[in-house]
């Protein structure tokens, strides 16, 4: 089995950690810690949603957050949306990435974004093509993917069908999320498999919560099924407010960690990403899962790109 030599992360934690504080985190806070992450090297930031601000009170500053952030040349901040009215206030707010996300299992899905499947997937059409007319990059991202906090198992053939949906319409790219940490090794093996098996050239991004502590195993799954896209969360945080005991994704230093050490290469300089994950656990002021900026790193680990060179 071969493992990829480079590997492209994604930063979520803007979107995904700030989505389920309890308390809000002031704008400029935000922009602070957006700004922060992308001086690391960092290529792609999630950096906040265009859904309701109802649904979503922590994120309701999108339009200003978006406004305040110093946009770094070769950065891409990206949204999620989950409709028309998403695109095309993102597009107002100049995102040039867009995040559609629905849920591979119909309870979650109406419970996040109160429609059906087949109406998220009719609102993704008309925002895909406003997005696409727009030349905005696109991920279709399958929620639930691994299984449902209400549903339990999730056939590994809906799944599938949503993709086929998502890249009939267009997407760039397709996202499988295992929104409550159910995902196994095994099982990502299989999905993965048979996914890139029925959609070859695809480019397959996967999104792992590490709620059952199988996050950066279910990593390094993907990484031999040739999966070279991962998304991260600073210091560890993140959790969906619509699915009960939803906790943090893989904190993006552990895993920039993991596979530095591995000698696979992510463009991120890593002493400058655990600076932005103590930053983090310093503004919320409570202790983020990560352990890397507890423990330091492997002392070969510890110098910074520019001093490398
Ligand atoms: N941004 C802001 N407002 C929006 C919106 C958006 N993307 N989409 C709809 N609205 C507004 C509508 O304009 C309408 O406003 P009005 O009452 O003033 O006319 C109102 O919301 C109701 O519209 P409707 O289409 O019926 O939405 P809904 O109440 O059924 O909610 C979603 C659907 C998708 C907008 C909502 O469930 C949502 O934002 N979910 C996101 C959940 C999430 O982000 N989960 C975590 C990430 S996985
Ligand atoms: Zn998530």
């Amino acid at each position: 089995m071969e493992l990829p030599t480079k590997v492209q992360i994604i930063e979520v934690g803007p979107r995904d950690g700030f989505q389920i504080e309890p308390a809000f985190i002031p704008t400029e806070q935000k922009i602070r810690i957006i700004n922060k992450l992308s001086e690391t090297g960092l290529r792609r930031i999630e950096a906040t949603s265009f859904v309701h601000p109802k649904a979503i009170p922590q994120l309701a500053d999108a339009a200003e957050v978006m406004a305040g952030i110093t946009r770094k040349e070769g950065v891409s901040y990206m949204a999620l949306v989950p409709n028309v009215k998403g695109v095309d206030r993102a597009l107002q707010a100049a995102v040039e990435e867009i995040n559609l996300v629905v849920s591979a299992s119909e309870s979650h899905n109406k419970n996040n974004m109160n429609m059906s499947i087949a109406e998220s997937l009719k609102a993704f059409r008309e925002a895909a093509k406003i997005a696409l007319g727009n030349g905005m990059r696109i991920t279709g991202s399958i929620g639930t993917a691994f299984g449902c906090p209400f549903e339990g198992r999730v056939p590994p053939r809906k799944v599938e069908e949503i993709a086929q949906e998502l890249l009939a319409m267009g997407v760039h790219e397709v996202c499988l999320a295992d929104t409550t940490g159910m995902a196994n090794p095994s099982q990502v093996i299989g999905l993965v498999s048979r996914l890139r098996h029925q959609f070859k050239d695809v480019e397959f991004r996967l999104h792992f919560h590490n709620t059952r502590g199988a996050g950066m195993a279910n990593v390094l799954a993907a990484l031999f099924e040739g999966i070279t896209i991962f998304d991260g969360s600073i210091g560890g945080l993140g959790g969906c407010p619509y699915a009960p005991g939803a906790t943090g994704n893989i904190p993006t230093e552990d895993m920039v960690h993991m596979l530095e050490s591995m000698g696979i290469d992510t463009g991120i300089d890593l002493p400058k990403l655990v600076d932005c994950a103590k930053m983090v656990q310093e503004l919320l002021g409570r202790e983020l899962p990560g352990q890397v900026m507890k423990a330091g790193t492997v002392p070969w680990l510890t110098k910074s790109r520019q001093t490398d060179e």
